[in-house]
């Protein structure tokens, strides 16, 4: 167990975490769950901070909905400009103790995002960042640390969002977690797995319950509850047998394919199969890539009216969708209540996650 903390009974650590903008709460409950402490987040900032005493590295890689987290040294303003850029990341220096980190004696990279209107581009800023980390553990130690882009020892983050700028360590690594490596087969339409998971969260599945989605592309949705859940009746179904292909290929790599039932078959004809779900979560086409709109609809339609057959009562259907104008139109008529929207950021776009209830 890899434990990271100051113990000194007063000093704490300062953590922050990006998610995708809209489930700060999901992430912020699962971090408190497996890490404790403090939490604190806006929605749709698309950030999470966190203090806590002394964390415990190895549970950082269990978090479902994070894509990365950092270990907070600096924060401070920043300017648009390039100047600006120049001067003002000079607040670095006022890091005391970076050598603890690193070294001449292992390698270090530089990560930087940015949000917002700049002058300068994120490589900028992780030129000009490497370049002070250098001068400032050469000044301490009398050696310079070694850059490596590809595998390095230390991952310096530096976050920009529009004036204000956060410079940590990286303790995730230098992927985002939301890289689950299970995808080896890559559908065109994949869902990010840590908004699969949110699904899971928004919709309440629970251990014992059947769980379906009736358009599972490659399976994350799927693969997300049957991680999450021990014990849980779980099936992924698409009218394209390929992707089903693909979805078994991704459920053996996360080493869950015993745990799912796969099948090729229509959404709209879903209560024809013998089941009787809790759980109905799916990430159906939307968006101008899926053309006609009206096709959309009459897919949601069809699928919505088949569904409230087989669902139990009180089963929750949930999607993430751009359609939710219409899906609120035609809910009422077709047995459900919405219980709960919420506005996500996902491929450029901002669909809802839908729940709805079987009245
Ligand atoms: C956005 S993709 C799902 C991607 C998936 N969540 C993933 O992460 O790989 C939508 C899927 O719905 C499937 N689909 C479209 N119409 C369908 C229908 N009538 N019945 C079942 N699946 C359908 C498509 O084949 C496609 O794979």
């Amino acid at each position: 167990m890899v434990l990271l903390g100051f113990y000194c009974g007063v000093c704490v650590l300062e953590l922050v975490y990006t998610v995708n903008p809209g489930i700060e709460d999901v992430g912020a409950e699962e971090v408190l769950a497996e890490l404790g402490g403090d939490t604190r987040y806006e929605l749709m900032s698309g950030r999470i901070y966190h203090v806590v005493d002394n964390i415990n590295i190895e549970s950082i890689y269990r978090l479902r909905s994070i894509n990365r987290v950092i270990l907070l040294l600096w924060r401070g303003r920043i300017g648009r400009r390039y100047e600006e850029l120049l001067e003002d990341i000079k607040g670095v220096y006022g890091i005391s103790g970076l050598s603890r980190y690193v070294s001449p004696l292992n390698s270090f990279a530089v990560v930087s995002e940015r949000i917002g209107e700049h002058e300068y581009t994120s490589m900028d800023v992780s030129r000009i960042l490497g370049d002070i980390v250098i001068k400032m553990v050469y000044e301490e130690t009398g050696l310079k640390p070694r850059v490596d882009l590809r595998t390095p020892d230390v991952v310096i983050y530096a976050f920009i969002r529009e004036t204000e700028i956060f410079i940590g360590i990286l303790l995730s690594g230098p992927h985002s977690l939301h890289r689950r490596g299970y995808r080896i087969y890559n559908h065109p339409a994949a869902l990010k797995p840590t908004l699969a998971y949110a699904m899971l969260r928004f919709s309440g599945t629970k251990d014992k319950q059947v769980i379906i989605d009736p358009m599972c592309g490659g399976g994350t949705i799927p693969i997300e509850a049957a991680l999450l859940h021990e014990d849980a009746e779980i099936y992924c179904y698409d009218i394209n047998p390929r992707h089903i292909r693909g979805a078994k290929q991704n459920a053996l790599a996360a080493g869950v394919s015993d745990k799912i039932f796969f099948g090729v078959w229509d959404a709209r004809r879903i209560d024809e199969l013998n089941l009787e779900p809790d759980h109905m979560i799916s990430n159906p086409p939307y968006g101008i890539r899926y053309g006609d709109p009206s096709a959309i609809r009459r897919l949601y339609y069809k699928y919505l009216e088949s569904a409230s057959k087989i669902l139990r009562a009180g089963g929750r259907i949930t999607m993430i969708t751009t359609e939710y104008n219409y899906v609120s139109k035609i809910a009422d008529k077709l047995g459900y209540r919405i219980i709960m929207q919420r506005m996500v950021k996902h491929g450029g776009l901002y669909p809802r996650i839908i729940v709805l209830e079987k009245t």
